[in-house]
């Protein structure tokens, strides 16, 4: 009998940031729970890590992020309150949330950054790859990105990551990959980097919030202190794996091309929310109109 590489089955999504880009709004909301058009962003995550098959999903989450679990939960009163209204079309989207996956959930009690959320996740995960998906990151969902990584990890074993070209203005905002081609839209990660210094970037290519991971990057989570700005970052473990394969590697990388936002920076939530409400039937073909002679008025001036 062949040894397959255990499957994916576990999603987990970091969701304990405090998200201080976003103050005032995430004063007292988590940002996750922003809506993009009306559904919060952490929802759309949800969906895509259903979408690819994976059921069981645990969340990060730390204080002020109650509403968060509340949204994933039925809310008896006003599924009751629709129903007597005969609004089954509000009931359906009330229910859907609560529906989607088998949802868990863990406490991050100090923020300490992604890298500690990723190892509060272990007890759950256990010794089997899993995915990550940020909670606050929103992945074009016309894009199978998270079934490309998943193949990828079974063909190579160890970690993927998703790679985005962000050009040599923007690495710096990023974790940055140093590569080798390995064919089309995949490459082999040989190192990383948080947050590199103008004109010290490997590449161009920036870690984005997507990642299927080995179970072995726990280990070396537990072993990796506080890196840029103070925090346990993801990246520096990864980077670990990525330079010695030994310890749990090999690292590879899909390179995507379709669209991603991180909705914890203003200028790229409103960005989301202009493209997602583009895109919708209902509210859509308005919008759009109104956008088209905003955009006119707007050049004119
Ligand atoms: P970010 O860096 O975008 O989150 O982390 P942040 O710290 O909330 O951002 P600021 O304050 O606006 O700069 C990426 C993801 O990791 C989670 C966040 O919730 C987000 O989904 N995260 C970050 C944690 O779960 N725990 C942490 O300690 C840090």
């Amino acid at each position: 009998m062949t040894d397959l590489p255990p499957r994916v089955r576990k999603a987990v999504v970091p969701a304990a940031g405090l998200g201080t880009r976003f103050l005032p709004a995430t004063k007292a909301t988590p940002k996750e729970m922003l809506p993009i058009v009306d559904k919060p962003a952490i929802q759309y995550v949800v969906e895509e890590a259903a979408a690819a098959g994976l059921a069981d999903v645990l969340v990060v989450t730390g204080r002020g992020k109650r509403a968060v679990e509340d949204h994933f939960d039925r809310n008896t009163e006003l599924e009751a309150a629709l129903a007597a209204r005969g609004d089954l079309a509000r009931l359906d989207l009330v229910r859907a949330s609560a529906d989607l996956a088998a949802v868990h959930y863990v406490r991050q009690g100090v923020p300490r950054g992604l890298g500690d959320a990723v190892l509060c996740a272990a007890p759950h995960v256990g010794d089997e790859p899993f995915a990550v998906l940020l909670g606050d990151d929103l992945v074009d969902p016309a894009e199978p990105l998270l079934d490309a990584m998943m193949r990828l990890r079974e063909e190579f074993g160890g970690s993927v990551l998703a790679l985005a070209d962000v050009g040599p203005r923007e690495i710096g905002r990023y974790g940055c990959a140093a590569v080798e081609p390995v064919r089309d839209g995949v490459v082999r990660v040989t190192d990383l980097v948080e947050k590199p210094e103008p004109g010290r970037a490997p590449s161009t290519l920036a870690v984005i919030g997507r990642y299927v991971l080995d179970p072995a990057v726990f280990d070396v989570l537990a072993k990796t202190g506080p890196g840029r700005g103070g925090e346990i970052q993801l990246t520096d473990a990864l980077r670990t794996l990525a330079r010695d394969p030994g310890t749990g590697g090999p690292v590879h990388a899909v390179v995507f091309t379709g669209r991603r936002y991180d909705t914890g920076d203003c200028g790229e939530y409103l960005r989301a929310v202009v493209q997602f409400a583009c895109r919708r039937d209902d509210v859509g073909p308005a919008f759009r109109r109104w956008l088209r002679e905003f955009a006119a008025s707007a050049a004119a001036a």
